[in-house]
C-alpha cells in the first residue's frame, strides 16, 4: 500500500529499517520532492518572478513519536544516528542541520515539540541545483507538525523551511525551493511572484507536445554557504542603492524594467560599477523571460520556451557569473545536439546541473552525446549523468500502521 505518495516497495524498505533502528513501528510517513527550475534564476531573492516544478526525486521519511526530548534522525543514505536534544539545538555542519533548524524555527514559533524518530530516504543528488535540501526540510517539518497536531497552513510552512536554512544553516536563499516543494503540482509549474507569494499553476504538457525535461548533473559540487550566493544578494543590493537616486519607488531589482535599468545607466547611475550594472540587467531580463516564457507555453510556443531558455544560461553566464566551464560545456553540447529546444545552468550555479528542453526522441541521442562529449570538453575531471524528470505533486504526509 503506498502513502504519502511513496510508493508500497519504499515504503516497506522504510518502515523495516525503522523497526531495525529505532525498535518501534513508524506511524507517519511524509514525502517532499525536489525541484527543477524552468527560468527565473537569482530572481527570487529580488522579490521577482520563478517558474519552478516538483520532480520524481524526493526525500521520504518515515517517523514515530518517542518520550522525551530527543529528534533521532538516520538515513538510508548515510551513516550512523543524529541525535538531537530539542532544548540545545545548534548548527553542526552537517546534513542533518537542515532538520534540526526546522525543528528549531517550530520551537521559536512557539509550537511545542515533542520526541520523534524519523528514517530518511533521499532520491534527490546532493549538492546538484535539484534542492535536496528544501526536500529535506518540507518532509521533516511535515512529519514535525503531524506528529505534533499544530496548525501551521503551507504557505508558513515553506516560509518556516526557508527561515530554517537562512539563520540556522546560514545560506541565504530565496523562498522558491520550499514553496516549489510544497505546492508542486503534477505535469504543471509554478508561477510565483515571490513578493506576494501569489502563484499560477502553468500546465507543462510535455507528453502530449512529444517533449521531454533532462536534468544533466555536472557531477561539480555546489555549495550555497560557500559566500558566493550571499555575496550576489550583497551586490543586488548595492545596484538598488545605485539606481534609488533616480528611481526613489524601488525597493528592489523587482521593480527595475530593463528599460529603466538602461536609461539609468545611460544617465551614469553605475559610473566605476559595472559589475553591480551586470547583476542587475541579470535580475530584470530574467524576470522578464520568465514572464515570457509563461506566455509561450500558454501559447504552445516551445520554441520560445526554448530560446528564453539558451538566454538566460549566457545571462547567468556572462552577467551574474555563477556558471563554470563543466556546465558551459553541457549548455554548448544540447545545442549541438538535434532535437533540443533550450539548455541552461539551473539552481544557485558554481557547479549542480543544467535543465534542457527537448524532444522525447532526441534523449538517447543527448545523453550519447554528452558522455562522449563531456570527459572530452571538460579533461575528464568530472562525470556527468543525464536523466529525463517527471512532474509530480508537492508535499503530503500520512498516518500509517
Ligand atoms: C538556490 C536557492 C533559491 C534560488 C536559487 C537561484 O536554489 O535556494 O532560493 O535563489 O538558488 O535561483
Amino acid at each position: 500500500m503506498s502513502s504519502a505518495g511513496i510508493d508500497a516497495g519504499r515504503l516497506e524498505r522504510l518502515t523495516a529499517a525503522h523497526r531495525e533502528g529505532f525498535g518501534a513501528a513508524p506511524t507517519l510517513a511524509a514525502r517532499a520532492p525536489g525541484r527543477i527550475n524552468l527560468i527565473g534564476e537569482h530572481t527570487d531573492y529580488n522579490d521577482g518572478f520563478v517558474l519552478p516544478a516538483a520532480i520524481d526525486r524526493d526525500l521520504a521519511l518515515v517517523a514515530s513519536p518517542r518520550d522525551g526530548r530527543r529528534l533521532r534522525l538516520r538515513s538510508l543514505n548515510a551513516e550512523g544516528l543524529a541525535d538531537l536534544d530539542l532544548d540545545a539545538l545548534r548548527p553542526a555542519g552537517a546534513w542533518h542541520d537542515y532538520a534540526a533548524g526546522v525543528a528549531a524555527q517550530l520551537l521559536a514559533a512557539g509550537h511545542r515539540l515533542g520526541g520523534l524518530d524519523l528514517t530518511l530516504d533521499g532520491t534527490v543528488p546532493l549538492g546538484a541545483g535539484l534542492s535536496s535540501s528544501a526536500a529535506l526540510e518540507v518532509a521533516v517539518a511535515r512529519a514535525l507538525v503531524a506528529a505534533n497536531g499544530l496548525d501551521l497552513p503551507d504557505r508558513d510552512l515553506a516560509l518556516l523551511c526557508q527561515r530554517a536554512e537562512r539563520e540556522f544553516v546560514g545560506a541565504n536563499v530565496g523562498i522558491m525551493d520550499q514553496f516549489i516543494s510544497v505546492f508542486g503540482r503534477r505535469d504543471h509549474a509554478l508561477f510565483l511572484d515571490c513578493r506576494s507569494l501569489a502563484t499560477e499553476a502553468v500546465p507543462l504538457p510535455l507528453a502530449d507536445a512529444g517533449l521531454a525535461l533532462a536534468v544533466c548533473d555536472s557531477g561539480v559540487k555546489h555549495a550555497h554557504a560557500g559566500g558566493e550566493y550571499n555575496r550576489r544578494r550583497e551586490e543586488c543590493a548595492e545596484a538598488v542603492a545605485l539606481l534609488r537616486p533616480r528611481l526613489p519607488r524601488i525597493a528592489n531589482l523587482r521593480d527595475v524594467t530593463p528599460a529603466e535599468l538602461e536609461e539609468a545607466r545611460a544617465a551614469g547611475a553605475f559610473a566605476g560599477h559595472d559589475l553591480a550594472y551586470r547583476r542587475a540587467r541579470h535580475v530584470v531580463t530574467e524576470d522578464a523571460r520568465v514572464e515570457r516564457t509563461v506566455a509561450a507555453l500558454r501559447a504552445g510556443d516551445w520554441g520560445t520556451v526554448g530560446a528564453a531558455l539558451y538566454a538566460s544560461h549566457a545571462s547567468l553566464r556572462d552577467d551574474y557569473e555563477v556558471s563554470v566551464p563543466e556546465i558551459d560545456a553541457l549548455v554548448m553540447i544540447a545545442r549541438e545536439t538535434p532535437g533540443v529546444l533550450g539548455s541552461r545552468l539551473m539552481g544557485g550555479g558554481f557547479g549542480g546541473s543544467t535543465i534542457t528542453l527537448l524532444r522525447r526522441d532526441a534523449l538517447p541521442g543527448f545523453a550519447a552525446a554528452v558522455a562522449a562529449e563531456y570527459p572530452r570538453r571538460t579533461a575528464g575531471a568530472a562525470e556527468a549523468t543525464v536523466y529525463p524528470v517527471e512532474i509530480v505533486d508537492g508535499a503530503r504526509v500520512a498516518t500509517i500502521g
